[in-house]
């Protein structure tokens, strides 16, 4: 990111939402405070994305990821999660429409510049904050989660479940992988919803060239896309630091289970949104 600037990426994120409950009627991923929270109007959210053709497939990939993570936070609020944590919220608008109130607490973790800059979009669209949200300012690369959520209350000692949208590309894969470790050495039951995408050599002639642009146009706005993983050398490795339930969404999986009618090949390799979870201690019955 740039030095003291909020995030491009997470306006672009935001605005791909937005322009998802105009042009799809946020069939896949429904959001009353997408327009909302950027000020603008629907026709104009429209008449940009139309502009842009290209931006459909990250846009439906936008929306897929943010609602598999909202339906695995409810499914983990079933199973007895009462904490959230958002790392990298960017313009995320859970904390504000969540439907289960005080019953959650919540943490949105971001950036200083770019929480700053939340808070101000917040403000001007007139947006209450709940009382069930703290927001935290961190910077993964060089500061420790651990502590600054402690520092804001975070109870370490109850099952959480965590939600890193759009994040891991950015960072260092040292400082994903003390994020993981950190979140599977929380109390049993805990959950991490994030995304990832195939390294770029793995992708085909025609994805690759896409991809390289997208990349190209995300590193001159200071956020380069820096960390790939491929799932076979993951999945084992989430299972080291102590995951042990994984479900993970890959191109096929998610056309199959948002995308049923889609027709026409669908790619092997591209984008993945993944829940990873430690198994929940099963209380003795006596
Ligand atoms: C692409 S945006 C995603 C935002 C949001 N999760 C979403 O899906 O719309 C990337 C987010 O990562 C955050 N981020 C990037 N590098 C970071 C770092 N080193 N420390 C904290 N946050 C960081 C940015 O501030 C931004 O909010």
């Amino acid at each position: 990111m740039q030095t003291g600037k909020p995030s491009q990426t997470a306006l672009a994120a935001a605005f791909h939402r937005a322009a998802h409950q105009v042009l799809e009627q946020g069939r896949v991923f429904f959001d009353p405070l997408a327009l909302r929270i950027l000020g603008m109007e629907a026709q104009s959210v429209a008449r940009r994305a139309k502009a842009k053709p290209s931006g459909r497939r990250m846009r439906l990939f936008i929306a897929v990821r943010t609602r598999f993570a909202e339906d695995a936070l409810a499914a983990a609020f079933g199973s007895g999660v009462r904490q959230a944590v958002v790392l990298g919220a960017g313009l995320d608008t859970y904390a504000y429409r969540n439907p289960l109130g005080e019953r959650l607490r919540i943490f949105e973790v971001d950036h200083p510049a770019t929480q700053a800059w939340k808070r101000q979009l917040l403000r001007d669209a007139a947006i209450p904050l709940p009382s069930s949200l703290t927001f935290v300012a961190v910077d993964f690369e060089h500061e420790s989660l651990a502590e600054r959520l402690a520092a804001a209350g975070f109870d370490r000692c109850q099952q959480s479940f965590f939600t890193w949208l759009g994040v891991v590309p950015y960072l260092k894969e040292e400082a994903v992988w003390s994020t993981l470790a950190f979140i599977a050495s929380l109390p049993q039951g805990s959950h991490i919803v994030f995304d990832y995408a195939d390294p770029p050599e793995s992708l085909s002639p025609d994805l690759r060239a896409g991809h390289e642009k997208r990349a190209q146009r995300v590193a001159t706005l200071g956020e380069a896309w820096i960390t790939y993983f491929d799932a076979e050398r993951l999945h084992p490795k989430l299972a080291a630091v102590g995951f042990t339930e994984i479900e993970d969404l890959g191109p096929a999986e998610i056309v199959a289970r948002y995308f049923p009618g889609r027709s026409g090949s669908v790619p092997d390799k591209g984008g993945h949104v993944i829940r990873a979870a430690t198994t929940p201690v099963k209380e003795s019955r006596s």
